[in-house]
């Protein structure tokens, strides 16, 4: 096997499946592919932003207006995906919400959960990824071979003060549903990952990472100092896609600035 770095990252042809891929870690993850040469279908609920993506960023890859909580959608994604490109190599399960106020603040504490927003968003995080890897699943499991990429968080792997409860819970089951189809696609040749971000300038939270200002209480949390931007998360994304992470599987990449080494 050669150990050229244009091998072992070769992603040329993977017909590729990002979800929330209208916007921050999604689309970096989407321009990082395609940029290797992946053949990438960009899916999102906004097809507002989709089109925008596909007229000014991304105009060689397919857009696919996908909510992820509704199953059929995304089952349905996944079949005409391989109906039309005869297979589907590599699908990142990444859209996500935030769950608003983290627990450090009064609206986010416990009696005050209102469990219609806690159920709207374990639809999306943790549902929503469970029928992605499931939809994914079902034509990898046929085809013998595949990879299926969760984007979890630093915040489903321990308590954190900005995160809210339905965020911790839903990023904490993905981390556990990664495990758990690592091990029962394994003999199907499917690799199963995830990776937790730490905290990116994207509009999660409704731009509240945005705000350079008000996240320096943020960045004096992480051992680096700063906030991660979007392309950050391009490397560790291509690695899991591709011949280099031939041996990995169940395994969960944090991409943090260190703050889970504290
Ligand atoms: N930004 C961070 O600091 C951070 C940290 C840890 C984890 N994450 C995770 O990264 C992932 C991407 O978030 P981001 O930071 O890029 O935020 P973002 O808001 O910039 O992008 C999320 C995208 O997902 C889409 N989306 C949301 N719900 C959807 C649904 N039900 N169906 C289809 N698309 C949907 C949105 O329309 C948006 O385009 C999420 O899973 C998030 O939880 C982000």
């Amino acid at each position: 096997m050669s150990l050229t770095a244009d091998h072992l990252f070769d992603v040329r042809g993977l017909v590729t499946i990002v979800t929330g891929a209208a916007s921050g870690l999604g689309l970096a993850i989407a321009e990082a592919m395609a940029a290797n040469g992946a053949v990438v279908v960009l899916a999102d609920r906004n097809e507002t932003e989709l089109k925008r993506v596909s007229r000014d960023v991304l105009p060689a890859a397919e857009i696919a207006a996908v909510d992820v909580a509704d199953p059929d959608a995304i089952r349905r994604l996944t079949d005409d995906v391989v109906v039309r490109k005869g297979k589907l190599d590599v699908v990142f399960a990444n859209a996500g919400i935030s769950a608003g106020p983290g627990i450090v603040s009064p609206k986010g504490a416990i009696e005050n959960i209102d469990l219609a927003a806690w159920n709207e968003v374990l639809a999306t995080n943790q549902t929503g990824v469970f029928t992605t890897m499931q939809a994914a699943a079902r034509h990898m499991k046929a085809q013998r071979s595949g990879r299926i990429v969760v984007t979890a968080s630093v915040g489903g792997l321990r308590g954190a003060w900005a995160t809210g409860y339905s965020y911790a819970a839903s990023k904490a089951a993905v981390v556990n549903l990664v495990r758990q189809a690592a091990l029962e696609l394994a003999p199907f040749g499917i690799q199963v990952n995830a990776i937790a971000p730490g905290f990116f300038r994207t509009a999660l939270g409704g731009g509240r990472l945005l705000d350079e200002a008000g996240t320096k209480p943020l960045e004096a949390m992480v051992p680096m100092k700063r906030i991660a931007m979007p392309r950050e998360i391009a490397g560790v994304s291509l690695l899991l896609a591709s011949p280099a992470a031939s041996y990995i599987t169940g395994s969960v990449f944090t991409v943090d600035g260190g703050i889970t080494a504290a």
